[in-house]
């Protein structure tokens, strides 16, 4: 089966909603109507409302970088997967490290956020890496195969066409330093056999898993070539239409 390679924009606590219509009306321009490869821009929240009319009427597709687990209530602060939806949200990040280091978010706190995310018909951008520490004490693969198992506890199988994985080590995010394209793969493709025992073969073959830190228009064709690597989670290369079109056009040639 062949995936379609997505490449999504995490802006994080970057850009005022004014300052994002104007990186969006240039992505739209540069990238928001080809439809070979799918693209994503997840701006804060303060700009979804503004982003969602900008991207109507082109293939580029909103996500959101956070989510509460519950539906609605006494949850000051939190944003529900319903008003993402009422949005036109079509994906979200769930589990992003900063999250995990920052905001005490576990595999079991984003397993909630991943089941509500689909049960709402939103598309999951689940992150899994393992930090410096356990990367040089040997436990990339036991981290990472663990997160899979933890975070996705319960996902119905009918709904694995809506999950996408992101394979973000820490300590390649914002730091300048990348996996190796050797070091992506070799953790996607251990990732896609865990998906493969817990929920078949097709699944196996049919999830998305992106790779994300430090991804930009140099290094972006090689990681992309992996046979595992099936788009990208960028962060800082996003923040410019440039560099983030830079990606798309990588992927676009992949
Ligand atoms: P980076 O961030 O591209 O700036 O390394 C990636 C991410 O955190 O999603």
């Amino acid at each position: 089966m062949s995936r379609k390679y997505l490449i999504a924009g995490n802006w994080k606590m970057n850009k005022t909603a004014t300052e994002a219509v104007d990186l969006i009306k240039e992505i739209n321009s540069s990238v928001g109507s080809q439809t070979t490869v799918q693209v994503c821009v997840c701006p804060p929240f303060t700009s979804l409302a503004k982003a969602s009319e900008l991207v109507d009427q082109t293939e580029v597709i909103l996500g959101a970088q956070n989510m509460s687990a519950h539906p609605s209530g006494a949850f000051t602060g939190e944003i529900s997967a319903e008003m993402l939806r009422d949005l036109y949200v079509g994906f979200v990040i769930l589990g992003h490290s900063e999250r995990r280091q920052f905001y005490g978010e576990t595999n079991e706190s984003v397993n909630k956020k991943v089941l509500a995310a689909v049960d709402n018909n939103l598309k999951p951008i689940y992150c899994i890496g393992e930090t410096l520490e356990e990367r040089e004490a040997g436990q990339t693969l036991e981290i990472v195969r663990s997160q899979v198992r933890e975070g996705l506890e319960n996902f119905p199988a009918n709904a694995i066409d809506n999950l996408v994985l992101a394979y973000e080590p820490v300590w390649a995010i914002g730091t300048g330093k990348t996996a190796t394209d050797e070091m992506a793969q070799e953790v996607h493709a251990d990732i896609r056999k865990v998906l493969v025992e817990m929920f078949g073969d097709s699944a196996g073959a049919s999830v998305r898993i992106l790779y994300g830190g430090s991804m930009k228009p140099e290094n972006a064709a090689g990681l992309l070539s992996q046979p595992d690597v099936d788009g990208g989670l960028i962060g800082g290369a996003s923040l410019t239409s440039r560099a983030f079109s830079g990606i798309v056009e990588a992927a676009l040639s992949a």
